[in-house]
């Protein structure tokens, strides 16, 4: 047991996933350091938001890997929790899914870069204080790394299961330092990643409805909290039944 107030890193802070779970942390007393592209914006409800928010393109890897050393000084010693969330999930002009045959190299890259790659930038970065404070790493994965989605595009959903694997990888390099790693895997949650035309999967899901993003925080923060303490290398689907 300890006094000392916990600290999460939080990337794709600003909406939807990423804010209700900054909210659900806030709640249970955390310190939350936001990471987001845009600068802190003044409505958002929670303490310390503008101290605590550190602006970062994780499109950019050299900005991705400058901002660390910004991350280490705020964190002064030790995090308890790195949650990978921020992701991007590009469309055709007409908002169709961007398949194998029409994803130019450069999107594809940039979908890496924010899904994928620094995910184990940030982890990699921050090891020390993960491992100071015997932490937690939880990747945001979707259901769409494990099958063709109608919407989802081929580099969002290669950069998925890739991001699934990477997580098998670190558990094992990081579980000796004592940092376990893990995701979740989303299916239909109500933000502005959805594309028109979701409600007819809705209608084949077995719990018939979207997915709100306080009930996927929940997981976020069961994956984070000492609930979980001998829960490494695994990802939980957080999909009203979409993959059975
Ligand atoms: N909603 C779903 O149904 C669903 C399903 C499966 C998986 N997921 C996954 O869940 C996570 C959150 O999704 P969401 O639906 O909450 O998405 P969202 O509402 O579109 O939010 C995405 C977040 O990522 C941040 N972001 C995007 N590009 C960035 C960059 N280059 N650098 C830094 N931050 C960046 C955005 O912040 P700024 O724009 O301010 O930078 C925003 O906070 C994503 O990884 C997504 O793939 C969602």
């Amino acid at each position: 047991m300890t006094d000392r107030q916990k600290t999460l890193v939080l990337t794709g802070a600003s909406r939807g996933i990423g804010h209700a779970t900054v909210k659900r942390f806030s709640a249970e007393g955390w310190r939350v350091l936001t990471c987001s592209r845009n600068a802190f914006d003044d409505r958002c409800p929670w303490p310390g938001g503008a101290d605590n928010h550190v602006q970062i393109d994780l499109a950019d890897p050299n900005n991705t890997i400058a901002a660390i050393e910004t991350i280490r000084e705020k964190l002064g010693g030790k995090l308890d929790a790195l949650v990978n969330n921020a992701g991007i999930s590009p469309k055709t002009e007409g908002g169709g899914r961007l398949n194998t045959l029409e994803t130019d190299l450069r999107t594809w890259g940039q979908v890496f870069h924010v899904n994928f790659f620094a995910s184990v930038v940030l982890a990699r970065g921050l090891r020390a204080e993960l491992a100071a404070a015997k932490g937690a790493v939880v990747n945001v994965t979707s259901i769409a790394g494990s099958r063709v989605h109608p919407f989802a595009g081929a580099a969002y959903s290669t950069s998925k299961a890739a991001l699934k694997s990477l997580t098998r990888e670190m558990a094992h390099d990081f579980g000796p330092l004592g940092v376990r790693v893990n995701s979740i895997a989303p299916g239909e949650v109500e933000t502005s990643i959805l594309s028109p035309g979701t409600d007819k999967i809705v209608d084949g899901l077995p719990m018939r409805r979207l997915g709100q993003p306080a009930e996927v925080a929940d997981v976020i923060h069961f994956l984070c909290s000492d609930q979980s303490s001998y829960v490494t290398g695994t990802e939980i689907e957080v999909n009203g039944g979409q993959h059975v």
